[in-house]
């Protein structure tokens, strides 16, 4: 199911058609451990400096303390992690743009570019996953060490990695729409801040 799902997920775009996309699927239980001790590394200074900092009363921050808690705690349980790669990575558009006469500053353009070419498929993946009853998430935390997980995977040099995505049937049935700001908040029309007017009465 996870294959035929990234498969999907090759209909995604990418820049000229490159398809410098790598979908690692780590299975096996001793690595998806060690990827797990990994992440709980990084993450777990981090949340709790965070937890440390949510008022009591701040439900909703609350919330999403105790799930980011969760994840790391549990990643190792979770049977299928997926790793996004590309080969090459900022640096290497960087130096394809400027090759290309594409303009002088091009460090959001390569970042863009890098990154555009794997999220978009990932997105994909998790939603054809969502709708065969899989639940995934998108973290990114564990390249706070992407060079130890690149040697655990024998991921070669100038391949980046993009984040990882834990993969699980979920339990239940209890999905709701996530929590977002409305959409008169984050659209403009026309120019920056200037709200659509079939948005503005929300
Ligand atoms: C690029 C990116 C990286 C993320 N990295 C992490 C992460 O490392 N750990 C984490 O718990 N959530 C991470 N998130 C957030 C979750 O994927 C999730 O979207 C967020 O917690 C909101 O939950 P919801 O989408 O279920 O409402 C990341 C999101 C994005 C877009």
């Amino acid at each position: 199911m996870v294959y035929r799902c990234l498969e999907l997920a090759l209909q995604a775009p990418t820049g000229f058609n490159l398809q410098t996309w790598r979908w690692l699927v780590i299975t096996d239980p001793d690595t998806r451990a060690a990827i797990a001790g990994i992440f709980r590394r990084i993450e777990l200074p981090f949340l709790e400096m965070m937890e440390r900092s949510i008022p009591t009363d701040d439900v909703p921050a609350q919330k999403v303390a105790a799930s980011s808690r969760f994840l790391p705690e549990h990643l190792a349980e979770v049977p299928v992690h997926v790793i996004p790669c590309s080969v090459g990575g900022i640096q290497e558009n960087h130096e394809l743009f400027a090759d290309l006469g594409y303009g002088t500053d091009l460090t959001n353009m390569a970042a863009s570019a890098t990154y555009g070419e794997i999220w978009p498929a990932a997105w994909s993946f998790m939603l054809a996953l969502r709708s065969r009853g899989l639940g995934s998430s998108l973290t990114m935390i564990h390249l706070g060490a992407e060079p130890e997980v690149a040697r655990l995977l024998d991921i070669p040099d100038g391949v980046s990695q993009a984040g990882l995505i834990p993969v699980a049937y979920f339990r239940g049935q209890d999905i709701r729409a996530g929590p977002r700001r409305p959409l008169a908040e984050v659209a403009f029309q026309d120019r920056w801040e200037r709200r659509p007017p079939l948005l503005a009465d929300g």
